[in-house]
């Protein structure tokens, strides 16, 4: 097949780790005989150092005309200051609703290599697998009013958290759908006793569900879902919650692995629409330019791209199959590295998993 691929590497160890995956995503191509071509957009603190806007038309364009869109990481202290006109994350959000991606998959999985790696016992991780469906264009992160404001001769600020029906709707459905192709369990997480914005969510919720005989459904309220990921993380199979208690409870989870550097995304629209592949961890500017950031989230996210966005399950799976192999034989970058092991770059890890590649 022939596929288009916009890749936005952006800021800290963005480029780093966007340059592995291309590499990856190379190699699966020539391996199963297709044509990938790849177009690279600024976003982010690049985009605003080069055109004082954290999403470019240009970049934009880039990714609405794309099969599928692989994103690196945005932000670093360079551009965090709350009182700047623009901000990296502006360019990240702006590019979520401009390509209508409704539903962000984070799938949280212990593999039995990393199962040390946890800071949480090994008996309460062993065989988690999580998949946290997060919204993405509406809630807290979009809602209007939002900004500062005077009040009394005050400062003041305000958000707002409003959710449609259909909003809520289409998120839940591709949640149910979901759990039919895994452990048939869905967790629908709100604040119900407290958000107006939640019983609605619970109520729609509930309707979707009399749809899904085979689907065993339950509410959890925010706050306790955040105790029972920690107490008994493998009881969860699929979560589905609204845009800011997603974002706060997939770093929680992805803890639960021990290490952020690990865990893939991807965010989908409307079918037929591409979707954004990001990891979930953030630019790590602490580290950036270094070569030691770990590329597996990166590589694990084109695995996504590879499945979602061009049908390619075969090479997914293999592309899959090869970071768990590299793994199990060891392979750490230093953030999955216990105290005393030997570590490996980005770009070792990188053709480490090339080289996996082709084994089979
Ligand atoms: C995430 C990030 C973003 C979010 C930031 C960078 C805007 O934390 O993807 O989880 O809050 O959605
Ligand atoms: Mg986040």
């Amino acid at each position: 097949m022939n596929a288009t691929i916009t890749l936005l590497p952006g800021d800290g160890i963005g480029p780093e780790i966007v340059a592995e995956a291309r590499r990856v995503l190379e190699a699966v191509a020539k391996r199963h005989e297709h044509t990938f071509t790849f177009h690279e957009g600024l976003i982010g603190g690049c985009a605003i150092d080069a055109h004082e806007t954290a999403l470019p038309e240009e970049t934009l364009g880039l990714c609405l005309s794309a099969d599928a869109v692989l994103l690196g990481a945005v932000g670093g202290p360079r551009w965090s200051d709350p009182k700047a006109a623009v901000r990296p994350e502006q360019g990240l959000l702006a590019l979520r609703k401009a390509m209508g991606v409704f539903a962000n998959l984070r799938p949280v999985q212990v593999l039995d290599a990393l199962v040390d790696a946890s800071p949480l016992r090994p008996e309460r991780v062993r065989g988690v697998d999580i998949l946290i469906v997060r919204e993405l264009t509406g809630g807290l992160y979009f809602g209007q009013p939002q900004g500062p404001e005077v009040i009394d001769g005050r400062r003041a600020a305000v958000d707002t958290l409003r959710y449609k029906e259909d909003e809520i709707r289409r998120v839940v459905q591709l949640a149910f759908d979901l759990a039919r192709t895994r452990r048939k369990k869905l967790t629908s997480v709100d604040k119900a006793n407290v958000l107006a914005s939640s019983r609605l969510w619970r109520e729609i919720t509930h309707e979707i569900a009399a749809g899904y005989p085979d689907v065993e459904c339950e509410d959890i309220l925010v706050d306790a879902c955040a105790m029972f990921l920690i107490n008994r993380p493998a009881d969860f199979d699929v979560i589905v919650t609204e845009n800011m208690f997603g974002d706060i409870l997939s770093d929680e989870a992805s803890m639960i692995t021990g290490s952020l550097g690990m865990l893939p995304s991807a965010s989908l629209g409307l079918p037929g629409m591409p979707g954004l592949y990001e990891p979930i961890h953030g630019s790590a500017p602490d580290i950036a330019g270094q070569g030691i950031a770990n590329p597996l989230a990166t590589l694990l996210s084109s695995a996504m791209l590879l499945r979602s966005s061009l049908g390619l399950k075969k090479e997914a799976a293999h592309l899959e199959a090869a970071v768990n192999r590299v793994l199990g034989r060891g392979a750490r970058t230093a953030d999955i590295a216990r105290s005393g092991e030997p570590v490996i770059g980005t770009r070792q890890m990188g053709q480490c998993v090339i080289d996996a590649l082709s084994e089979v």
